[in-house]
């Protein structure tokens, strides 16, 4: 006898991603540390890697440092050309840079590493965007484009030195589509020891933004580049 679950598909094995090898990756603000960082381990791992900025001549040169096939535009233009578009400016210029480049955005999967945080005697502590997140602004601001949320806790010092071989880490995966969210976690796992775990919708996104707080915490008391696992997965 059949019964309904017996007729059910399988399920997916959430390991089975897809391949992204062949897809464009900018980075907006890709003149900056983070940027720069995740620019340089996506290229040498073989990916193609447009790096944006306020000014092209800035981008260029960082393009040109970078070397490994990294290209250098005006953000509007690396939007354009990207099918995959990361957003690693500071979190002062987010809400600006994202409003200015809605149409270049349209369509795109779009990935947000932007960590809202303040900075005072006591060091680094969370701040609380009236949207609920960066990840969550940015969805606001981008209606046409597919809004998810990593990267949020790699060290730019650990991703730029090129005598590091892997980047010993797991990258949180936010986002509102298992096909979005199973793209970013294929990217992730371009760069030799990092692995995406999916780690909830957008709404989620506070908490992963907020806890670099922790981990700069973390670095200043043990001098040290911290990253993450999760266990059991
Ligand atoms: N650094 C890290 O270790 C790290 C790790 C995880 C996540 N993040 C997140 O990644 C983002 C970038 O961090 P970062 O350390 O690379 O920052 P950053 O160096 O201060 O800025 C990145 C780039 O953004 C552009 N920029 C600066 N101010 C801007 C503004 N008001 N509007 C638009 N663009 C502006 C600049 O490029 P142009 O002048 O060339 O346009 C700059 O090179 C932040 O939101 C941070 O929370 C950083």
């Amino acid at each position: 006898m059949t019964t309904k679950a017996a007729e059910k598909a399988p399920k997916k094995d959430p390991w089975d991603l897809p391949d992204v090898s062949g897809l464009v990756v900018g980075v907006l603000g890709g003149t900056g540390d983070q940027g720069r960082g995740l620019a340089y381990r996506l290229a040498r791992a073989g990916q193609k890697v447009i790096i944006g900025s306020r000014a092209a001549e800035r981008a260029q040169a960082a393009a040109d440092e970078l070397g490994n096939g990294v290209e250098g535009a005006d953000n509007a233009e690396c939007a354009r050309r990207s099918d995959i578009v990361i957003v690693a400016v500071p979190w002062d210029g987010h809400a600006k840079t994202l409003q200015g480049l809605r149409e270049e955005l349209a369509g795109k999967l779009v990935i947000d590493c932007v960590n809202p945080l303040g900075f005072d005697k006591k060091g680094a502590y969370a701040l609380k965007p009236e949207e609920g997140s960066a990840a969550e602004q940015a969805a606001a601001l981008l209606p046409d484009s597919r809004v998810t949320a990593a990267f949020h806790h790699l060290s730019a010092v650990l991703l730029q030195n090129p005598e590091v071989e892997e980047i010993d880490t797991d990258v949180m995966v936010l986002g509102e589509s298992r096909a979005d969210t199973d793209q970013v976690q294929a990217l992730a796992a371009r760069i030799p020891g990092m692995r995406g775990i999916y780690a909830g919708r957008l709404r989620n996104a506070h908490q992963v933004e907020s806890l670099v707080a922790n981990l700069i915490s973390t670095n200043r008391r043990y001098k040290a580049h911290a990253g993450l696992r999760v266990t059991d997965v």
